[in-house]
């Protein structure tokens, strides 16, 4: 059993536990898009130092886990993921939206996470990755410096492995401003911080020159893009999002450009006609609404209306007939009442949403809602209401790829599966099948169009043109 030995070592007089001499890492990456394209940047960091992607937990010497907080469901997952790998002998590490302070076992100041679940043995703030490789000499003196230094003040300028070549996601802004009552990411996250406008320009391009079609703009609330942070205190005009949103549009050779996530409040006029004007960017607007009721949004503390929210939509119906909106809804809120809950099911009914990630309310610590707002919708009700809404979302669905049915729709081929049929999706948004020939695999990261001759729930289905 070589792999169980510890080795105590001392150097400059800490403790260190040498466990194993470091080869592979298996990273798993969970929550939003902003923490796949993270890890993308982390495996640069950790193939910069010869340690190599094991595609299972079992290969692993080391274990990364790239965390989300956003509900209770999210971090207890990470802590089965956490047992699982310290049972199979693994070094595991966090990172992500669990982690305040970068810290080892052995730090005398320590993140509270290490002190609740002695098993972790680091965990290290996603801004701090350039550091990795000296935290990892903790556990194996052996690594090295990487050749070329990171930069330590800024994670962005590490440059992503990225796993496709046809699609990327760029971050333009991290952090949040808004404290939404119910949400840890302000607080996970930090203040809004844009990224230099040149920057996102030249990383884009640099993606398009390998490959890309696709491109999708991302962070904590894209539309919240300011050239100048300090800006941002006055918010006495619009943001910079849509000159940013038409610039990266205007490369040439962007096939579709996509951004998630925007705010209601941000979604003005400017950025609507921007997305009219370039085809290249998609029919298809994520914008979370969380409810259908004035009075929660009210308790929420989101800084928009169900009213604005409608004007908005509209006006991105009337600019582009084909679009289609998706959103977040949270249901179960702290006093929500039927009354309030009903007026959710009404705006689906009204909005005809593709597509609704809903969640049940889950009550976070250190949060407004978390802290001074009683979670009262018994577990039971916050189900019943969910199973509502998405019994609700399947006809709302179903309407929309409806709409395609006889359509020629630009598809950008995701993969092909062993009975021939290409996955993907089109400029509205949409999942689409189409049934291709054995050479389909060569369709594989191209945008191709498609006739759209059968529509279903969840998906549409054509043939190639
Ligand atoms: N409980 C349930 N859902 C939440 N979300 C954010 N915080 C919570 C919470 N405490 C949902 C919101 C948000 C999405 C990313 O996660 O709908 O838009
Ligand atoms: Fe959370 Fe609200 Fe910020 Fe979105 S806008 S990240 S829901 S606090």
């Amino acid at each position: 059993m070589t792999k169980c030995y510890t080795l105590f070592i001392v150097l400059s007089g800490k403790t260190y536990s040498r466990p194993k001499h470091l080869k592979k890492f298996y990273l798993q990456t969970f929550g939003c898009q902003m923490n796949y394209s993270d890890s993308e940047r982390l495996e640069t960091v950790l193939e910069s130092i010869a340690l190599t992607k094991a595609l299972t937990m079992e290969e692993a010497d080391i274990v990364l886990l790239n965390t989300c907080s956003i509900k209770q469901h999210a971090e207890d997952r990470v802590h089965g993921f956490v047992h699982n790998a310290k049972e199979r002998g693994k070094i595991v590490g966090l990172t992500g939206c669990m982690v305040r302070k970068s810290s080892t076992q052995y730090d005398e100041e320590k993140d509270p996470l290490l002190k609740q679940h002695k098993k972790i043995d680091l965990v290290f703030r996603i801004e701090d990755m350039a550091k990795v490789p000296d935290y990892l000499r903790e556990f194996d003196t052996s690594i090295t410096r990487p050749q070329h230094e990171f930069d330590t003040n800024d994670y962005f300028h590490i440059a992503p492995k990225l796993t496709e070549k046809f699609r990327a996601y760029v971050p333009i802004m991290t952090g949040c401003d808004k404290f939404c009552t119910y949400c840890v990411v302000p607080f996970t996250r930090g203040r809004e911080r844009s990224r230099p406008f040149q920057e996102i320009l030249d990383e884009c391009e640099q993606h398009i020159a390998r490959g890309a079609k696709e491109i999708t703009l991302i962070g904590q609330n894209v539309n919240a893009y300011f050239l100048d942070d300090s800006q941002r205190k006055t918010l006495q005009r619009q943001t910079d999002f849509a000159a940013l949103l038409a610039a990266v549009a205007k490369i040439p050779g962007l096939q579709r450009l996509r951004f998630t996530t925007p705010h209601p409040r941000h979604m003005g006029d400017d950025v609507l006609e921007v997305i009219a004007a370039h085809p290249n960017i998609a029919r298809n607007i994520h914008l979370p609404v969380q409810s259908g009721a004035s009075t929660v949004l009210m308790r929420m503390g989101r800084e928009h209306r169900i009213e604005r929210f409608k004007k908005t939509t509209a006006k991105a119906r009337e600019l582009m007939p084909d679009v289609t909106i998706t959103t977040d809804i949270i249901v179960g809120f702290c006093g929500e009442t039927e009354e309030e809950f009903q007026a959710t099911m009404q705006l689906f009914d009204e909005e005809q949403f593709l597509m609704a990630y809903i969640s049940k309310y889950s009550q976070r610590k250190g949060t407004f809602a978390g802290e001074k707002m009683l979670d009262d919708i018994p577990k039971a009700e916050k189900e019943r209401r969910f199973e509502l809404l998405n019994e609700k979302l399947k006809e709302t669905a179903r309407h929309e790829n409806d709409r395609s049915m006889g359509q020629i729709e630009e598809l950008l081929v995701e993969e092909v599966s062993e009975n021939f049929i290409a996955k993907g999706k089109t400029h509205t948004g949409k999942t689409a099948h189409i049934q291709v020939g054995e050479k389909g695999r060569r369709f594989i990261g191209e945008i191709v169009p498609v006739r759209i001759t059968e529509t279903d729930t969840w998906i549409v289905k054509g043939e190639l043109m």
